[in-house]
């Protein structure tokens, strides 16, 4: 088989989506989101969510096929995601792409979501190089991965001990009153700040717990000092300079970030670092990943926005990696995992 044809699909968290990719070709991609819905409760609400899956899963499969100008029978494999997630609407996934696979008699890979996220930069980069490095940014994860072979061999490096990025960024957010998701809220008015107008903290960069995690991140801290800031500035009736909140707090978690993951890199004697997850579409931290990157020689690959967030094009590439590597089906029976390891690529 020389360019496998793979149906991607996704459903762990607000996104409905379904994608076909041909090797490295991105040939359809369809994503229907329930955000709207979420947003007047501050967060996702999983069952609305679910709801909106089982709705939204055969109008997004039907549209990436005829898209793509296929029927199922002309792809060679479906992957899934099979987790994290929530579990209603992984199962709403999982049992739609398993009824498929035996309708149509093809195999089926349940994929780890959070691997999805750096499979997809081959789309936009080409293959990985071998032991190569990855920084994965999402809603819940924040981690350093070494990623030896993307089929076959993932280690963690470094991982939040607490809060992610994502959930730092969003719970801030609440507190200045943006809507939910509020990353791009403060990426937006981080824009118009001044970075050094509030000084926050950089966790674990320094001293014997910076010395101890090297590649561990903590995100918690950052959150309490910025909320503790704002409220202080209320108590005494001032006015937030919302701008520069929003700057500050940026520039301190992509700084981190970007030092990292350029640690990482040097021990590992990676000179390309992949970033995936829907943080990476932040654009504070993609200026810092490109600007550090270029001193310390190491090629950054930060996949365009809409490859950033949930899609299910993701999912096919990483079903694509599996397929190629001639990585076993998983079993008709598989279950999912809402708390699937970083190091478990496939069910
Ligand atoms: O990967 P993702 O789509 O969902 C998970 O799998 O978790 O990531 C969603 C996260 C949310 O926390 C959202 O606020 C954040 O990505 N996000 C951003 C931006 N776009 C999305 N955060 C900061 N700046 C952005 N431009
Ligand atoms: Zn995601």
């Amino acid at each position: 088989m020389s360019e496998p044809i793979v149906l991607g699909i996704e459903s762990t968290c607000d996104e409905t989506a379904a994608a076909i990719v041909q090797g490295r070709t991105l040939i359809s991609n369809v994503v229907a989101s329930s955000m709207n819905e979420h947003a007047r409760y501050g967060g996702v609400i999983p069952e609305i969510a679910s709801r909106a899956h089982a709705e939204a899963f055969v109008p997004c499969v039907s549209k990436a096929l005829a898209d793509a100008n296929m029927t199922i029978a002309d792809v060679d494999a479906i992957a899934v995601s099979a987790g994290p997630g929530l579990a209603g609407c992984l199962a709403v996934g999982v049992s739609g792409a398993k009824a498929l696979a035996w309708a149509a008699n093809k195999p089926i890979y349940g994929i780890n979501h959070v691997i999805g996220h750096i499979a997809v930069t081959q789309l936009q980069f080409g293959p990985f190089p071998p032991d190569t490095l990855a920084l994965i940014v999402s809603g819940g994860h924040t981690s350093l991965l070494h990623v030896e072979d993307v089929a076959r061999r993932i280690d963690v490096v470094g991982t939040t001990l607490d809060d992610a990025a994502g959930e730092c960024f969003d719970k801030v957010a609440r507190l200045l009153g943006f809507p939910y998701p509020g990353g791009p809220h403060i990426d937006r008015h981080a824009q118009n700040g001044d970075p050094k107008a509030i000084r926050v903290p950089q966790g674990l960069t320094q001293g014997k717990a910076g010395a101890a995690h090297p590649y561990d991140f903590s995100f918690s801290g950052v959150k309490t000092a910025v909320a503790r800031w704002i409220e202080e500035q209320q108590a005494a009736g001032r006015e937030i300079p919302v701008d520069d909140v929003c700057a500050s707090l940026a520039d301190s978690v992509a700084t981190v970030l970007a030092k990292k993951a350029m640690r990482g890199c040097e021990q590992y004697d990676s000179k390309t670092l992949i970033v995936g997850g829907g943080f990476s579409a932040n654009s504070q931290l993609r200026a810092k990943l490109l600007e550090y990157g270029e001193r310390c020689g190491v090629d950054v690959r930060i996949p365009q926005i809409k490859l950033c967030t949930d899609n299910g094009a993701m999912v096919a590439m990483l079903g694509v990696n599996l397929v190629e590597a001639g990585v076993a089906p998983s079993a008709p029976d598989f279950p999912i995992d809402s708390a699937m390891p970083m190091d478990q690529i496939s069910m």
